[in-house]
């Protein structure tokens, strides 16, 4: 074994999601090894020092899309500037989309997406696969993915009508059919008719600005949609996960249905735990439409802060980012018009800062929630733990350290993204990067990075993930329709008439 495969992270406090303690980490060939102290090491070993520093598991991203071909453009941060920019942020794997979209096959969709990543990623990686459309070869396909290919997560969009948007039918079969192979099922819950037609009544209004988006779909078609697929889903017994959860609204939805007894998990994203609706309104149109996305960022500015209560009560248990990037002059493809404004924004980078700052320095989380939420979780909702999202003997070692006293202000200026806009701008954030450690291997160190396109790794995930489908079994045995056994019915049964 050359010296290059081992590494001693000495000094730090690590800070897992159940505790936090003072110990070295020590890494054999991207696999932690020791964790401890007083570590007895080979001579030799490559030492980072992080005395007064926290030592943590690598983020995961759960919500991206790289590259992605969408509204006439492409989202500009690809597999490399984007999973570049994670490891500078502390993120250490995500989780993106492959979309095959109607009538395609998602085992071509599926390798569509891995491989323009492949060649380019620089963190490890993981691919949801949409459904957006029913048929036999789906549900093969479906069957397909998770035993061959490492996918146990299917997502469902009830928005962007004619392009992934599904109907009741979709739903419900693709919730069935996740049930029956393993899988959890994600949701872009809003609503795709109402959302084109409420477009049309604004354009027609002449609001054509960015505030029109948000007009467009208020807070409770999120809600509704999300009531509705919880209803679908939990009519299945089937896992839910909603993404980018946006309000209030929809997060009480979600609060209620878990005190219900259902199997559902919701995701807030970076964007609406950072910042609000209000930019919808910014005198300046590149500022506005910096921020459209779907489901939009809520005028309510209390929103924010309400999400991230629910982060730290466990009302809502993981973050990603939704990190879907237009430059300036891609998002003015709709100066004119709000409805042809590329929908997506940044987050990828910024993420563990901005929750770090609006949540462990406002003193709602605490260093150990952060880890659960930012890391953790996600490993264990898509079925990674303890491979990923913990600091223990024999998992991966994806590791940041990170200086909760440091700060650094968020901008598009020196952000390592491609995008040319950044909707954290100005925001001075506590929680910076000391080192990314991706596998064993130092990828990001003092603003330096020492890694190459293609060094990150697909992650197969198996299906039947304990976490979620412990609870999805035992619910089958007492959930399961029962029929009353009883005598048969002897009397007269009344005629309907024209009947022989
Ligand atoms: O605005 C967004 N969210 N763009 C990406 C597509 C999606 O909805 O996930
Ligand atoms: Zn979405
Ligand atoms: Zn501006
Ligand atoms: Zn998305």
């Amino acid at each position: 074994m050359t010296t290059r495969n081992r590494l001693l992270v000495k000094g730090g406090k690590v800070v897992n999601a159940d505790r936090s303690f003072d110990a070295d980490v020590y890494i054999e060939d991207g696999i932690i090894s020791q964790v401890g102290k007083n570590l007895t090491v080979p001579g030799g070993t490559r030492t980072i020092d992080a005395s007064g520093k926290i030592v943590m598991p690598g983020g995961i991203d759960t919500h991206t899309h790289m590259q992605l071909p969408y509204m006439g453009t492409c989202a500009i941060d690809d597999f490399y500037t984007g999973t570049k920019a994670a490891l500078a942020g502390g993120t250490t794997m995500i989780i993106d989309f492959a979309l095959p979209f109607k009538g395609e096959s998602l085992i071509d969709g599926f390798n569509k997406w891995k491989n323009w990543a492949d060649p380019k990623v620089c963190c490890d990686y993981a691919l949801h696969v949409a459904v957006s459309w029913w048929s036999q070869k789906v549900s093969d396909e479906m069957e397909e993915l998770v035993t061959k290919h490492g996918v146990n997560s299917f997502k469902l969009y009830m928005a962007y009508k004619d392009l992934l948007m599904v109907g009741d039918l979709e739903m419900y079969e693709t919730c069935k059919r996740s049930q029956e192979i393993g899988a959890i099922v994600l949701c872009h819950a809003e609503n795709g008719e109402i959302i084109d037609q409420e477009s049309k009544k604004l354009v027609k209004l002449g609001i054509t600005g960015p505030e029109g988006h948000a007009m467009s779909r208020p807070e409770e078609v999120e809600a509704a949609a999300t009531a509705h697929i919880c209803m679908i889903a939990n009519q299945l017994n089937c896992p839910l996960y909603i993404v980018h959860v946006m309000s209030k609204s929809s997060a009480k939805v979600i609060i209620e249905a878990r005190n219900r007894g259902n199997v559902v998990y919701g995701e807030p994203i970076a964007a609406g735990l950072g910042t609000d609706g209000t930019n919808y309104w910014h005198k300046c149109w590149r500022h506005a439409a910096g921020h459209v996305m779907g489901p939009p960022l809520r005028p309510d500015p209390t929103t924010p802060e309400y999400l991230m209560r629910l982060l730290a009560g466990g009302q809502l248990e993981c973050t990603g980012t939704d990190n879907c990037t237009f430059s300036t002059h891609q998002k003015a493809l709709g100066k004119d018009d709000f409805t042809q404004i590329p929908n997506g924004i940044n987050g990828v980078e910024d993420r563990m800062s901005v929750i770090w700052e609006k949540g462990v320095a406002k003193g709602i989380l605490d260093e150990n929630r952060f880890v659960a939420v930012t890391s953790t979780n996600a490993a264990k909702i898509f079925n990674m733990y303890p491979q990923k999202g913990v600091i223990a003997p024999g998992s991966d070692a994806d590791i940041v350290v990170w200086d909760p006293n440091a700060t650094r202000t968020i901008s598009a200026k020196t952000h390592h993204q491609a995008v040319d806009f950044n909707i954290f701008e100005g925001m001075v954030c506590h929680g910076v990067t000391v080192c990314t450690i991706s596998r064993g291997k130092v990828v990001y160190e003092d603003g330096k990075f020492t890694v190459s396109a293609g060094d990150g790794k697909y992650v197969p995930r198996k299906p039947f993930c304990k976490y979620v489908y412990n609870r999805i079994l035992k619910r089958q045995e007492t959930h399961d329709p029962k029929k009353v056994e009883r005598e048969p019915y002897t009397g007269p049964v009344h005629k309907i008439q024209g009947s022989t």
